[in-house]
Order: C-alpha cells, then structure tokens, then sequence
C-alpha cells in the first residue's frame, strides 16, 4: 500500500502508511505475547475504531487511547504497527497508521514544545482525520511527551515540561472529541515517567513483561527457522528457553542470540543454515546472550 506523503514542515510525524499491508503482518503473526493480550487489544481497537464516534461519552465514555507498558525489546512498538493492520483487516476497510516520535518535540526553548504538540493535535491530526479514513495514530515512547510532571527534573524547565504536558493532554481530549475515527496506542518503557492523568484517559493499558520460557522457545524456533529447515535439538532448546526466561532476557535479545551466535563463528556466517541449538548455547553461556548483561 502507498506510503503516503508527509506534509512538509509537519515535525514529529515519522510516516504515514494506509493499511492493511501484506508486509505488515509479521509484526502481529510474528510477536509472540500471551493470545488474551492480542485478542484484547485487537477487540478494543475493532470496536473503538468502528463504533466510538456514536457513543455517548457519558454513558460508555471511550477516549480511544491504549498503552502499552513494559520494558524495552518486548514488542511494544512493533505490536503496535501489527495491530493496526490486523484491525484493518478485520474491518475490511483502510487504516491510516500515523507514527508519531514524541523525541523531535524540542524542550529546551520555553514554549516552544507545547506550540509543536498543540499544533500537531489540534490541526495535523484534525486534517489527517478530515481525509475520511480511519486512523491509529502511534505515540511512541509517550514518557518523552507526557512527561510526569510530579517527577519533572530540574535540570530541564519544569514550568516548560508541565506545558508541554498539560498541551499532550489538552491535544489527546481534543482529538478525542472532534475526530471519532481517530484511536491512538501509546507505548511506553518507563510506566513511572508517564504523567498519571495522561494514563487515567486510556481505555486499557496493556503490560508487555519479558517472554516466559514458552515465549523464548517460540521466539527461538522462529527465528531459527528464518535459517534453517534442519531438525532442532528440542531438549537443548527447551533447557536454553528456561535459562533465558530465568535471566529476563528481552524478546529483542532472545533473536539477537541467533546473530551473535553467527558472529561467534564464520562458517555459520557464510553458511547459517549450519546452525544447530548448541551454537546458541555456547554463546549464551560466554555471556553474549544479551547486550545489556554489564548493567
Ligand atoms: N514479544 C516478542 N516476540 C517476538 N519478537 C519480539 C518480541 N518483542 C520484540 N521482538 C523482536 O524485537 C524487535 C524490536 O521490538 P520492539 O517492538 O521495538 O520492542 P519495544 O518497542 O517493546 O522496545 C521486534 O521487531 C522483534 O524482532
Ligand atoms: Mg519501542
């Protein structure tokens, strides 16, 4: 599906993208979380894209805004793209998906961030709207945007950092009552840093943990499969799967094994479809299992 073009001059807007696209579906096929989750979030976002524009906000008040919540490398981002063009299939009809990076929002100059959101959510996202389609709008990383203003720093303005906050959450009511066909997924990887009130508003929030050894297994066994056709050593598996769900390793790290595993060797760097679940193992066990490991 076409990419559609950015508006020059727009800041903050990543890319526009209408959907269902066939090469968006691994990023809901392929992210493995418990099946309740997706089913929750899919239901939520089928029904808040079709039908929140005709309810009553005081008898079912729907704000259309999901969090999603938890540490990095779990799938949040990804997760989000995914259900977007999964909510689009199952409505048969297009998704406009709107990736927004609340980091291009400058804090330092006074005022100069709450003008940029405002803007966004009171004439970019109006506009978008107007086009007639329904939209998902992402807020990446929402903690960078709605900053928690009890936590607020010093280093940075805090009078800045509040505004900036209280123009997120002026911007998000907004959207909320003048574009019904609007549903925005927040994610963030800091639940703590995120303003409470920008929290209240979702309809759900949603936590991500680290995969359990049955996530680890099935995150292993597909990305081995982009590889490799050869039998896979199960108990070995089974074994490696405990020991990273035991040690919190991260999804993203779970298939950055299988990389580091093909740097570890050249033969299975000219020819990985050589490597077997022990390869795993002895990179996993010389500590090259997960990036962070130091910290
Ligand atoms: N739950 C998961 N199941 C399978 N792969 C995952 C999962 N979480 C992350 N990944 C892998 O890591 C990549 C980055 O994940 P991302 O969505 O950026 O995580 P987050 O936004 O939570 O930091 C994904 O594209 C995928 O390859
Ligand atoms: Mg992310």
């Amino acid at each position: 599906m076409p990419v559609i073009a950015i508006p020059p001059g727009i800041e903050g807007i990543v890319g526009i993208t209408e959907l269902p696209d066939p090469a968006w579906a691994d990023r809901w096929d392929r992210i493995v979380v418990a099946e309740d989750l997706k089913e929750r979030l899919l239901n939520y976002m089928v029904f808040s894209l079709r039908h929140r524009g005709r309810l009553r906000a005081v008898a079912l008040p729907v704000h259309g805004l999901v969090i999603l919540s938890g540490p990095p490398g779990t799938g949040k981002t990804t997760l989000a793209g995914g259900l977007a063009d999964r909510a689009a299939q199952q409505l048969g009809q297009p998704v406009l998906f709107v990736d927004i990076n609340p980091h291009a929002f400058p804090s330092q100059l006074l005022g100069e961030s709450q003008r940029s959101v405002a803007r966004l959510f009171e004439r970019t996202l109006p506009d978008l709207a107007a086009r007639g389609i329904l939209t998902v709008v992402l807020l990446d990383e929402v903690e960078a945007m709605a900053v928690n203003r009890s936590g607020a720093s010093l280093e940075t303005n805090p009078v800045d950092v509040h505004r900036a906050t209280e123009a997120v959450l002026a911007g998000v009511d907004h959207v909320a009552r003048t574009c019904p066909g609007v549903t925005f997924i927040a994610t963030t990887n800091h639940r703590a840093g995120v303003d409470v009130a920008f929290i209240s508003r979702a309809d759900l929030v949603e936590e991500i943990d680290y995969p359990d050894a049955a996530a680890v297994h099935a995150i292993l066994v597909d990305t081995l499969r982009e590889l490799t056709d050869r039998p896979l050593d199960e108990v070995g598996l089974r074994a490696l799967a405990d020991r990273c769900a035991a040690s919190q390793v991260d999804a993203r790290q779970v298939r950055k094994l299988v990389l580091r595993a093909i740097c570890d060797r050249r033969d299975l760097a000219v020819d990985p479809s050589g490597i077997s679940v022990l390869d795993l193992e002895q990179t996993f066990r010389a500590g090259r299992g997960r990036l962070e490991a130091a910290t």
